[in-house]
């Protein structure tokens, strides 16, 4: 099982990064397999923790694929990287071990703290089709311009129909890249 989440990790020099990541489910623990090259990956190895951070504010997700990354973090309690404070909860993670792999380490972790901060306010279609959208934003350079074109058609009437502000304003920003990105290619 996979579980969409905002997943925080710092450099040696303590940047913090925030990034969407699909954590993987590894008994009472959490597999973080970022790609090379990334930031996350190049943390990781620096600084071996991370926080996977549980929201369900969609601009988070759709703001770090379009530059917007400047999301306010908190200190967290027991690994040296924050958390969002929009996190509903959040697990803090210490990497045991990696596998390695050419396109596609597996940072095995074990949560060290976990704690809840908000209420879940139940699902909404349009925040589960900005997500898809975040992930077709993120293949736009490897996958088929129609298909993308296609499956972003196939969401819009979930936002169309059942977002709030947030869920738009995500929406937008994610159409506006992958516009900008097929007018540079
Ligand atoms: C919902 C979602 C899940 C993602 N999961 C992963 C993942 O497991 N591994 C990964 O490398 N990138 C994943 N991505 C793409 C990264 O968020 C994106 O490439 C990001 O820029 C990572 O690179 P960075 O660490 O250099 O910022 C995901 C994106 C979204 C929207």
């Amino acid at each position: 099982m996979i579980r969409e989440t905002i997943v925080t990790t710092v450099s040696q020099d303590g940047r913090v990064h925030i990034a969407p990541i699909g954590i993987i489910a590894d008994g009472l623990g959490w597999i973080v397999a970022p790609f090379r090259p990334s930031t996350t990956l190049d943390n990781l190895r620096a600084v071996p923790f991370a926080v996977a951070n549980f929201t369900d504010d969609v601009r988070i997700f759709a703001g770090c694929l379009t530059g917007r990354d400047a999301w306010p973090t908190t200190a967290a309690d027991a690994v040296p990287v924050p958390r969002l404070v929009a996190a509903l909860a959040h697990a803090e993670l210490a990497v045991d071990r990696v596998t390695e792999d050419e396109q596609r380490p597996r940072f095995h972790c074990r949560v060290v703290h976990a704690a809840a901060h908000g209420s879940f306010a139940g699902l909404n279609r349009a925040k589960a089709a900005v997500v898809e959208a975040a992930i077709l934003f993120s293949r736009v350079g490897f996958l088929p311009q129609d298909k993308i074109e296609r499956e972003i058609g196939n969401l819009a009437a979930a936002v169309e129909k059942t977002a709030g502000p947030d869920e738009q304003e995500a929406w937008r920003w994610l159409m506006e890249g992958i516009e900008a990105y097929y007018a540079r290619n």
